[in-house]
């Protein structure tokens, strides 16, 4: 079996950060949604990955590489115009031959994995099997209408009234008679050739396909609310492991990952949070549910519920929560007054930024 990741898209739901980077490579914990698409799909035993990019390519395969660090062999598909998950079949066409393959849309994170999904498929082989999941807004996906043996009757692309709250969520198990199906289907109303329109025409002729439900936590990370809430998600399972320079007046308490070559000082970290390698906190109090990227320097600093991304620097900003920093953004009160000069200083208020790469904030401490 190989895998096909859907990764264009321009992602405006998540501006700013999609001016700048993909969306699929917003960090989670510290690691591109793709890596953990990549992981989750190596975790099924598929190693031959072909990832189809749109004007993005520079920026994916600087990140991921030939994917041999994760394990996988890495096939870069460039698609000129975002024509629709059914189009990115017919492109890869050559890279996926007459194998099985399963199909991952790049911003889709289902942190529970899907191995067991991937075993049923495997057994039983059905010409295609979905995944779907309950959502409470199904007239923005596909949506499934399956019977109580699991075969399904009928799926429809974000209907006006749909008849069952299954949402398809980004993540689909196909044989080789897709191709025909792509092959014989039409744009749909946006344009786009629907990966939807694709199944339904494979239940109309006949063929078996399969929804298998997803039970665990599912985010499409399209936007920032949801990049936050799934960071929260996977920073919950984390495991403590602490390789870094940390003083004696610092205090760790909870899941903390702080990643090698990072130095905390006089500084509390509470988890569950992750401090990226290279990264400087001092004086400063961390977390819960705060990533911090690497090479980043927070000095006098109070964040909860946060992202920062690599290279940012907060000085002397209190009290920010849900907020979302961009790479190497610069936000607070420059020059820093000397360490020694700055005892710690209670919150201050309640802040929230979402703020793009490059992006420089001064405020008043
Ligand atoms: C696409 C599919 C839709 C699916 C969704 C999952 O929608 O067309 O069937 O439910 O992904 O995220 P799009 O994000 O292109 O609107």
């Amino acid at each position: 079996m190989k895998a096909l990741v859907l990764s264009g898209g321009s992602g405006t739901r998540l501006r700013p950060f999609s001016y700048s980077m993909p969306k699929q490579l917003i960090p989670i914990a510290n690691k591109p949604v793709l890596e953990h698409v990549l992981t989750a799909i190596r975790d099924i035993g598929v190693t031959d990955v072909g990832i189809v990019v749109g004007n993005q390519l520079r920026a994916i395969s600087g990140a991921l590489g030939d994917g041999s660090a994760l394990g996988v062999r890495i096939t870069y598909i460039p698609q000129a115009e975002p024509l629709g998950l059914a189009h990115c079949v017919a492109i890869a066409r050559d890279f996926l031959g007459d194998d099985d393959f399963v199909m991952y849309l790049g911003d889709n994170m289902l942190p529970d994995g899907v191995a067991d999904l991937a075993a049923e498929f495997r057994a039983r082989r059905p010409a295609a099997q979905v995944v779907v999941h309950k959502v409470p807004d199904p007239q923005e996906f596909g949506v499934a209408e399956v019977a109580a043996d699991g075969s399904v009757l009928r799926l429809v692309e974000k209907p006006a009234r749909p008849r069952t709250d299954l949402a398809l969520i980004g993540v689909y198990f196909l044989t080789p008679v897709i191709h025909e199906a792509v092959a014989a289907i039409s744009p749909s109303a946006r344009g786009e050739l629907e990966i939807t329109d694709a199944l339904q025409w494979l239940v109309d002729r006949g063929e078996t396909v399969r929804a298998g439900e997803y039970a665990g936590y599912w985010r499409d990370t399209g936007r920032v609310e949801d990049v936050l809430d799934c960071n929260r998600e996977v920073l919950r399972a984390l495991t403590r492991s602490v390789a870094a320079d940390v003083d004696e007046a610092s205090e760790i308490t909870g899941p903390v990952v702080v990643e090698p070559g990072a130095r905390v000082v006089r500084s509390r970290i509470e988890g569950p949070a992750v401090i990226g390698a290279g990264t400087l906190v001092e004086d400063s109090h961390v977390g819960p549910y705060t990533s911090v990227g690497g090479d980043c320097v927070l000095r006098d600093t109070r964040l909860d519920d946060s992202i920062v991304l690599d290279g940012a620097s907060l000085c002397r900003v209190r009290g920010l929560y849900g907020s979302v920093i961009g790479r190497s953004a610069a936000i607070g009160t420059f020059p820093p007054p000397p360490a020694a000069s700055t005892p710690h200083l209670p919150a201050t208020g309640r802040h929230r930024l979402v703020v793009g790469d490059h992006t420089r904030i001064e405020v008043a401490a």
